[in-house]
């Protein structure tokens, strides 16, 4: 029997798996464990079962040298470091595949909410501010016939293109064979969604000049990572409606500050990290979380391995 850190409870019944399998301690709080306990909870485990929200680096390796397993609940990896661990022979498992259709739909909601201003409106309804019918009232702009600019074709970035295609949507994309270059696609989209994974390469990719490149009544969509777009440059175009306004899944901070000026405009919807966050993907999430860890603590490959190079964990001190 293995022991394993949990750092959070996680939706539907996978965890009870775990628990019969192997020792497990679970963080009982709401929120992540602050980064003491982290440090001194995973040490002395064999595997840990993280969140986004828990840097795995090189100070918790060093602290916690019998760790021989990280199974990530979320495709993003951003906040482990890889590299690190492949060095150390320690596989990190993530949950590809399971959230695709998810996240792609909460992308396209923020699509309908930013042009429709959907939240805009429904908070003026509740303000009593709902006298009569207007002809001018609310206007937004349309999906069908826009063209969607997607800025990584990658599986959630695909899922959103056949979603746009109900929508009769024209899409382009950054992706491979056929993909066009990212200034071209900014030039072009009326709406960029963002699916890139957070790399050195990506993060600080949607600036000012690439917000200068957009059209002035194009939508800006994140659900892939915050600090791929660079907060106070797209704060400045949305106050002075450079382009028409924003949907956020991910922000940069995370979450922002409650006086942050991104709360002051009209012209953006922000949702709290939730592009996987159905019942159904979620529970799935942590099902594939779990395959994960338990084929490592015994010594088999990650059925989902983000460092697929490594796929025998490293014996125990
Ligand atoms: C992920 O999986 O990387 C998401 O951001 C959370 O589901």
């Amino acid at each position: 029997m293995a022991r394993c850190f949990v750092t959070r409870a996680l939706p539907g019944t996978a965890l009870t798996r775990l628990a019969d399998a192997h020792d497990v301690d679970e963080w009982p709080e709401p929120g992540p464990p602050p980064r003491t306990e982290l440090l001194s909870r995973a040490n002395g485990q064999d595997g840990l079962l993280t969140l986004l929200t828990d840097r795995v680096d090189r100070e918790l390796f060093d602290a916690c040298p019998s760790v021989r397993a990280v199974s990530n609940y979320a495709v993003g990896t951003d906040n482990v470091d890889l590299t690190l661990a492949t060095e150390l022979g320690i596989p990190v498992g993530h949950t590809p595949d399971a959230l695709t259709e998810t996240t792609a739909d909460l992308a396209f909601a923020l699509m309908l909410a930013a042009a429709r201003r959907v939240v805009e409106a429904d908070a003026a309804v509740r303000r009593g501010e709902w006298p009569v019918w207007q002809p001018g009232g609310f206007l937004g702009h349309d999906l069908n016939g826009a063209v969607l600019g997607i800025v990584g074709l990658g599986r959630i970035g695909r899922a959103l293109a056949a979603r746009a295609a109900g929508f009769a949507m024209e899409v382009i994309h950054t992706g491979r064979p056929d993909g066009v270059p990212l200034d071209d696609l900014l030039a072009r989209a009326d709406f960029v969604s963002l699916h890139v994974p957070l790399t050195n390469e990506t993060r600080g990719l949607i600036g000012e000049p690439e917000l200068q490149l957009m059209k002035e009544g194009a939508y800006l969509i994140n659900t892939s990572r915050g600090e791929i777009v660079r907060t106070d440059d797209l704060t400045r175009a949305l106050e002075r409606r450079s382009i028409a306004g924003a949907g956020l899944d991910v922000t940069d901070p995370e979450p922002l500050p409650r006086d942050h000026p991104l709360f002051e405009l009209t012209n953006v919807v922000i949702t709290p990290h939730i592009g996987s966050a159905s019942e159904r993907t979620r529970a799935a999430m942590a099902d594939m979380a779990v395959d994960n860890l338990l084929a490592a603590l015994a010594g088999e490959r990650m059925p989902h391995c983000a460092n697929p190079d490594v796929y025998v964990s490293r014996p125990g001190p």
